[in-house]
C-alpha cells in the first residue's frame, strides 16, 4: 500500500468560472483556498462567524471533532458547509463562494 497522500479537487463554481484546487485533505477546504491565492471572505476561521459559508454541489467532507456553529438549521438543510473547518475526503464542488472585494482586501 502506497503511503502518497490521497489528493482531492475541490471545484469552487462561480457565475464565470469553475476555479480547481488540489489538496490532500490535511488542510481545510479554506486553508487550500487561501494557498492557491483566492481571496476567499473569512474572519474567525473556527466555525463561528458564518462569513465563509458555501454550498456543496456534490462531494464529501468532515468536520472531525469541530461543530459548524456558524450555521443555522436552515443553511444545513440547503447543503451549506463551513470550508474553514471542512476537509475533504473525495473530490467535492462548492458553489456560493463569497470572495473579498477589491475595496476589502485594501483594508488592513
Ligand atoms: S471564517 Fe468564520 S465560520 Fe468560517
Amino acid at each position: 500500500m502506497s503511503d502518497d497522500p490521497v489528493l482531492h479537487t475541490v471545484t469552487l463554481v462561480t457565475e464565470e468560472d469553475e476555479i480547481r484546487v488540489t489538496t490532500d485533505g490535511s488542510l481545510t477546504i479554506l486553508q487550500a483556498m487561501h494557498e492557491a491565492g483566492l481571496p476567499v471572505r473569512k474572519a474567525c476561521r473556527n466555525g463561528v462567524c458564518g462569513l465563509c459559508k458555501c454550498r456543496v454541489l456534490a462531494g464529501g467532507f468532515t468536520y472531525h471533532w469541530k461543530q459548524p456553529h456558524g450555521l443555522w438549521q436552515r443553511d444545513i438543510d440547503r447543503g451549506c458547509i463551513l470550508p474553514c473547518i471542512a476537509h475533504a475526503t473525495s473530490d467535492i464542488r462548492l458553489d456560493e463562494i463569497l470572495f473579498e472585494s477589491e475595496q476589502e482586501s485594501n483594508n488592513p
